[in-house]
């Protein structure tokens, strides 16, 4: 993560500019960069799409989603320096002869080539040979690629292997959106800038910990992507695998990106496989069936709009995952996530040991144990619950739990806080790393995502129903319950 020095301007070239992703995060994430005077003068932003706009058209476009999406005024000196950065081409990115046309608006001896392919993965190898035959790519050159990066080890690999043809490692910038996300960074700073989470960050003191994340939304006119990939591919193998490696890796030598990526390698290669013999143990599956999202009538997930009424695909899927290195021996971390779940919730819960000897059985029979509690989202902050006296005297002691509450909102109202997009275009274009995965860290995920996807499929485990608006199957409960443990609710 580099510092606020002075950067190389870019042409940013945006594939799928007129897409999902592009108007509803892109381009007002870029405003927003704009308006905080954090992109380079000369920095250029040109869309790629297939349909034909008349001139001024993709700047119509821009103007049109910040009015969607941006939840703050337009204003009108930021906007005139934002649309003047805008160009527009027409490419079908199937046919390689059409790239030629960049020659045209990119500069690459005073700009760095930044292609976004904001696209579905199959037109990645597309573009990369488009730009390759075109003969604009420079060492400079890099190539930011969203999720999903296939649907599994052979085909994550498949893509890489194709853009590996044309650009090198360090080119490549693949992003998780949750890496850009303040408070997943926080992570980062919660554990190694303060000794109090030092020492204690083991088996010796930690009893298990929790990640949980629990979404309102369904599938959102989503059904056709979402049902061949399901919640274990899109949610569980990049965002909450991530924030696991965050919690559990070993304190990396610095912030450069080679240290911090080898130390979420190793405990990615350290996670227990799960097989045909533990899956029914250690996994569930779950889909949502029609419930109540706050008191409005929802469908099932079968009954959603272009549905397939036979499906099996699982909207909710809870992990117990064991890392078997040093620090973490004995110590279950249980992951869960699932749409339709009863309210929007990131949150991970370190549960402390018990203490040993209990000399206050007067106020709690079993004293409860300490418990480190981290808002990710939506209310960013951080809380410790921890017992204390009750003021008073002529009695015995009487302890209470509290909490000690830490509120980002309250804390940092003055600050500005921005989204997951925003940090991670502007270390793109800045050509930093850090935030990005490595290949080899995400084959790893997807060699033990797979092994999951496999056992499920010999062991035929189709998913348990749950209502919507619930925290997900009974089944869920009992994986916890099983170890004498329960959600964090
Ligand atoms: C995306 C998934 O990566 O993350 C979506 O494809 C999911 O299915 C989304 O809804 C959640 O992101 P956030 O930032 O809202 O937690």
């Amino acid at each position: 993560m580099k510092s606020n020095q002075k950067f190389k301007p870019c042409d940013l070239v945006i594939y799928g500019a007129l897409g999902d992703l592009s108007t509803r995060k892109l381009l007002i994430s870029l405003y927003r960069l704009e308006k905080s005077e954090l992109i380079e003068p000369e920095t250029r932003i040109i869309g790629i799409d297939r349909h034909a706009l008349e001139e001024g058209g993709f700047v119509k476009v821009a103007r049109k989603s910040l009015q969607s999406y941006l939840n703050e005024t337009i204003e009108d000196e930021v906007w005139q320096r934002y649309s003047a950065r805008m160009q527009y081409l027409m490419i079908d990115l199937t046919q390689l002869d059409q790239y030629k046309q960049l020659n045209a608006v990119i500069d690459s001896k005073s700009r760095v080539l930044v292609n976004y392919l904001a696209v579905a993965p199959f037109l990645f190898k597309n573009i990369c040979q488009g730009l390759d035959k075109a003969k604009i790519l420079t060492r400079e050159s890099r190539v930011v690629m969203e999720k999903p990066i296939g649907n599994d080890l052979k085909s994550n690999r498949e893509i890489n292997d194709a853009v590996a043809e044309v650009f090198n490692e360090d080119q490549v910038f693949r992003i998780d959106h949750y890496l850009g996300k303040e408070t997943v960074l926080n992570l980062l700073a919660l554990r190694f800038a303060n000794s109090i989470f030092t020492t204690n960050w083991n088996h010796n003191t930690i009893d298990h910990i929790q990640i949980t994340v629990g979404e309102e939304v369904g599938i959102e006119g989503r059904w056709e992507y979402f049902d061949k990939t399901g919640q274990l591919r899109d949610m569980l193998q990049n965002h909450l695998l991530q924030i696991l490696t965050f919690i559990t890796m070993e304190p990396p030598a610095s912030l450069e990106a080679e240290s911090i990526h080898s130390e979420k390698i190793k405990v990615l290669k350290a996670l227990r496989p799960i097989t045909a013999d533990n899956v029914e143990e250690v996994t569930v599956r779950g889909q949502y069936t029609a419930g109540y999202m706050k008191g409005q009538a929802v469908p099932g997930y079968t009954e959603e709009e272009g549905a397939d009424k036979e499906s099996t695909t699982e909207s909710f899927v809870a992990v117990r995952v064991d890392i078997d290195n040093w620090r973490w021996a004995g110590v279950p971390i249980y992951l869960r996530t699932g749409k339709r779940m009863q309210n929007k919730r990131t949150e991970i819960v370190v549960y402390f040991k018990r203490l040993p000897h209990n000399i206050f059985k007067d106020s709690y029979r079993e004293l409860p144990p300490n418990k480190l509690i981290i808002h990710l989202q939506p209310k960013e902050g951080v809380e410790i619950e921890m017992l204390n006296k009750v003021p008073g005297i002529g009695g015995s002691i009487t302890l209470q739990q509290n909490k000690l509450d830490l509120s980002f909102s309250e804390t940092f109202k003055n600050s500005p806080f921005f989204g997951g997009y925003e940090r991670l275009i502007l270390e793109a274009m800045r050509g930093d790393p850090t935030l990005f995965l490595s290949r080899q860290e995400i084959e790893q995920a997807w060699a033990w995502v797979d092994s999951i996807q496999d056992a499920w499929a010999r062991r035929k485990i189709a998913p348990k129903p749950y209502s919507a608006g619930s925290w997900g199957p009974v089944a869920s409960v009992a994986l916890l319950a099983r170890d004498g443990r329960a959600w964090e609710e």
